[in-house]
């Protein structure tokens, strides 16, 4: 593949490559012209010596491999808002999923502040979309720094469609929801979200969902779910999952799959087992982040059983961001019942999980890796900041979870094949030039709950679609991130399933 009058844009030099296969690393150097890969040499065979670059990067052993894909976000409206997406680039990532736990920016159309947890993204009715192809477009016109994937949440469609929410759709409104869903997977949705855990849409039967998700297989969209309960009623969940994705016929993936509460500690070696025994039968994926702490709308407090819990933001009381709510409803002289309503509409942290769980979820083979980070957030988890360069260097060099190689795996070509992601997340002549170059040695997150907006140590560079978006801790200013529309897709890939 390399070019016969052996030129390219950049030729990084000496890399240490990790493909993202998950095979083991080699030395060699990697060309580039404009946004693909345009050559790989192994150092032993020569490396590229025939090549020169317009720029020559010696890397001296620096590890360089696929940009990381965040399966699981909530950048929805951060992509156009803050479209440098620093604290994603500054972490290696180039492509985002968005839409998640049923929560997405289109399609919708409100005249009034939209329920918790839509919020979470937007609080302002003007912010949505009505159109899911307007969506898009706007993105291609006025793009971020990384590539977009973008999923549409059932929250938001129950939210457009119906007047109340705590009941079941009818069948007028599913008609409603699902030619709305249609027509966003027409204009590129990869799939449809659900977060049955939250009030919007917890009252909606599993048939409903079915009903909807029964739109998906025309369009190899694939059904990402925030389950109904990750505590004590947990089995129960994955079955209603696992059942979703039987009767619709559609691929599922279980979002940042957690054991919640004191009294589910060590139950992950059981939501495992059962995972993996319906992942022999039907097309089945899983996300995980590397905290024990979860963050979502402060009102959940109640069935968290979390040991302690920090407040993310308030807007009736904005100063309350970052301290414990126990202290908040000392100072209050209010119990934390009491502190919670006084604090909503808000966002808080919950360390509700055992390490032991998220170690054994992280090492699972199929488990891929998305942060969940909430960028409106004013003290946000650090999972926002700090996902990938953790499972790098705290879960994998320094706790021995696995090779380096395999984390990668879990940030890359894992993630590429179960979103159908074509020509990205893996190192190879003509694919994509997404990619990371980071130093396996010192490589891991800064962001911690105290001080949370940090950028990692270890990630020296940065690269989306062939531009350099960040470099020696600085973001460049390039946006040459895309909108990636279904049709542009492969079909999602799950080995394993009959
Ligand atoms: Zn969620
Ligand atoms: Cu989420």
């Amino acid at each position: 593949m390399a070019r016969a009058n052996g030129t390219a844009d950049i030729v990084f030099r000496n890399a240490r490559l990790v493909d993202g296969t998950g095979g083991p690393s080699c030395l060699g150097d990697l060309a580039l012209e404009d946004d693909r890969i345009s050559a790989i040499g192994d150092t032993a065979q020569g490396g590229l010596a025939q090549i020169r670059g317009t720029r020559e990067i010696d890397l001296a052993g620096k590890v360089l491999s696929p940009g990381f894909i965040d399966v699981h976000t909530h950048d929805d409206r951060a992509v156009l808002a803050d479209p440098l997406m620093t604290c994603k680039v500054s972490q290696g990532v180039t492509t985002v999923v968005t839409g998640n736990c049923g929560v997405s920016l289109a399609p919708l159309d409100i005249a009034f502040r939209p329920p918790s947890p839509m919020d979470l993204i937007c609080e302002d009715p003007k912010g949505f979309f009505a159109d899911f192809g307007d969506y898009l477009d706007t993105l291609d016109r006025d793009p971020p720094a990384t590539n977009a994937l973008a999923q549409v949440g059932h929250g938001s469609l129950r939210v457009g469609a119906m007047e109340r929410l705590d009941r079941a759709a009818s069948g007028a409104e599913i008609k409603v929801m699902r030619a709305r869903l249609e027509a966003a997977l027409e204009a590129g949705a990869i799939g449809l979200s659900t977060g049955l855990f939250y009030p919007p849409a917890a009252a909606a039967p599993t048939e409903e969902v079915i009903e909807l998700a029964k739109a998906l297989a025309g369009f190899h969209g694939l059904h990402s779910t925030h389950m109904r309960d990750e505590s004590d009623h947990i089995a129960d969940s994955l079955e209603e999952t696992f059942r979703i994705g039987r009767e619709a016929q559609v691929p599922v993936v279980i979002s940042h799959h957690k054991c919640a509460g004191m009294d589910n500690y060590g139950r992950s070696g059981e939501t495992l087992g059962l995972i993996e025994a319906a992942r022999l039968k039907q097309p089945l994926g899983l996300d995980v982040y590397p905290y024990v702490a979860s963050s979502t709308m402060l009102a959940s407090v109640r069935g968290m059983q979390a040991s302690r819990v920090m407040v993310a933001w308030s807007k009736p009381h904005p100063e309350a961001a970052g301290r414990d709510l126990a202290e908040v409803a000392e100072d209050m002289g209010l119990s934390q019942e009491q502190a919670v309503e006084a604090l909503t509409p808000a966002g808080g942290i919950f360390f509700s999980m055992d390490e032991e769980d998220v170690r054994r979820i992280l090492s699972y083979p199929h488990s891929m890796i998305g942060s969940d980070g909430l960028p409106h957030d004013v003290h946000p988890h650090p999972r926002l900041w700090g996902t990938f360069p953790r499972v790098l260097g705290h879960y994998g060099r320094e706790a021995g979870l696995f090779p380096l190689e395999e984390a990668v795996r879990k940030m890359t070509s894992l993630s590429a094949a179960r979103f159908g992601i074509k020509d990205r997340g893996i190192l190879r002549e003509g694919a994509y030039a997404d990619l990371v170059i980071f130093d396996p040695d010192t490589v891991e997150d800064a962001a911690t709950f105290d001080n949370p907006k940090q950028p990692a140590i270890g990630i020296e560079m940065v690269v989306v679609n062939g531009r350099t978006v960040w470099q020696d801790g600085q973001h460049s200013g390039a946006r040459p991130g895309r909108a990636l529309r279904r049709q542009d897709l492969d079909a999602p890939r799950f080995e394993g399933a009959a």
